[in-house]
């Protein structure tokens, strides 16, 4: 394709925080190519409904620091259809739209593919607090959720240790259990579920609890994955076993909403950037990822096949620095 006049840059699915920094990279950057960018509003379905703003260096300010997306963002059921995507389709010629960026997870960049097919061109910026997209080893968004879950799971083990009880938290992450692993390393939890490994419950959580007791501990930590169970069976299950009656704690929607880390927004930034430099230099259709700490596109067919493996021996790690690990569980 040709250098584009005008791009289009929306976001779409679950917010992420940085999100916000990368329509401001993707925005100063296309003006710094001298090419126009439009901020399409409420993700597809705004695509759908030529929901739009004209986008300005100026109107990009102050957005670095800022959680949520100032496009909002929408799940949009009419996308999935035929005729929702014609009409996409047609907004897109209407605006005078060379191609559009995307920003968001697996769901958004379906919606891109689909897209491409119909001849807009497309390139889609990983962000979900998931870290679930296959041909990327980061997801915009993941370090913020899990050091706002690892705030909320610190002071939670504050008042855990002097009430000497046990806890059970749940984070999200969807059917992934990237978050939970990251999270539950970092706070030291005595157990965490997550849905990549099949628990055995006796021995990955309950005899946790008790080699932690029979350790000296008397507070204990259990970390979920939403896509592992639900926090309140798990707690029913501990209480069975062991008699303690377990808080229950879930995270939820906080872990999606604040300020971005440095990483996030750092990384935000030069997503961003690739975006549309790759448009400037006359492609289109991938996705920008991260390998190695690199930024690379991978054609869209391609990284839409591509899939993503939670690391097990970082569960092992994980399990081997707590008590009563002397032999880990089999991986
Ligand atoms: O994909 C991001 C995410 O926050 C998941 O972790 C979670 O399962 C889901 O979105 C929640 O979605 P909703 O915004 O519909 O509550």
């Amino acid at each position: 394709m040709t250098a584009p006049k005008r791009l289009g840059v929306l976001t779409s699915g679950g917010d992420a925080p940085g999100m916000n920094a990368a329509v401001r990279a993707v925005a100063r950057t296309a003006l710094t190519y001298g090419i126009e960018c439009i901020g399409i509003r409420r993700g597809w379905q705004g695509l759908i409904n030529t929901d739009f703003v004209p986008l300005t260096r100026a109107s990009v300010g102050h957005l670095l620091s800022r959680g949520g997306t100032i496009l909002y963002t929408a799940r949009s059921e009419e996308f999935m259809t035929e005729a929702g995507r014609a009409k996409a389709v047609t907004t897109c010629k209407m605006l005078g739209l060379d191609g559009i960026i995307a920003i968001g997870g697996d769901g958004t960049f379906r919606g891109a593919l689909e897209l491409s097919r119909l001849g807009v061109p497309v390139v889609g910026i990983p962000a979900t607090i998931d870290n679930d997209v296959g041909c990327t080893n980061y997801t915009i968004g993941f370090d913020s959720a899990c050091n706002t879950a690892i705030e909320c799971i610190d002071k939670i083990r504050d008042t855990m240790q002097s009430h000497e009880r046990c806890s059970v938290v749940e984070v999200m992450g969807r059917n992934a259990g990237f978050l939970a692993l990251y999270v539950g390393t970092a706070v030291g939890a005595t157990a965490v579920l997550v849905p990549e490994h099949i628990a055995d419950f006796e021995k990955n959580v309950i005899e946790r609890i008790r080699a932690s007791r029979l350790a000296g501990y008397t507070h204990f930590m259990v970390v979920v994955a939403e896509g592992a169970g639900n926090a309140v069976d798990v707690g029913n299950k501990i209480h069975e076993a062991l008699g303690i009656t377990p808080t229950i704690t879930v995270i939820g929607h906080i872990q999606r909403g604040g300020s971005p880390t440095g990483r996030d927004r750092e990384t935000a930034t030069r997503m961003g950037y690739t975006a549309v430099k790759a448009f400037a230099e006359g492609r289109s259709n991938c996705i920008i990822a991260t390998q190695e700490g690199g930024i690379v596109e991978i054609p869209i067919e391609e990284a839409m096949k591509r899939t993503k493996h939670l690391q097990m021996d970082r569960y092992q790690i994980m399990e081997i620095m707590q008590f009563g690990t002397d032999h880990p569980a089999e991986l």
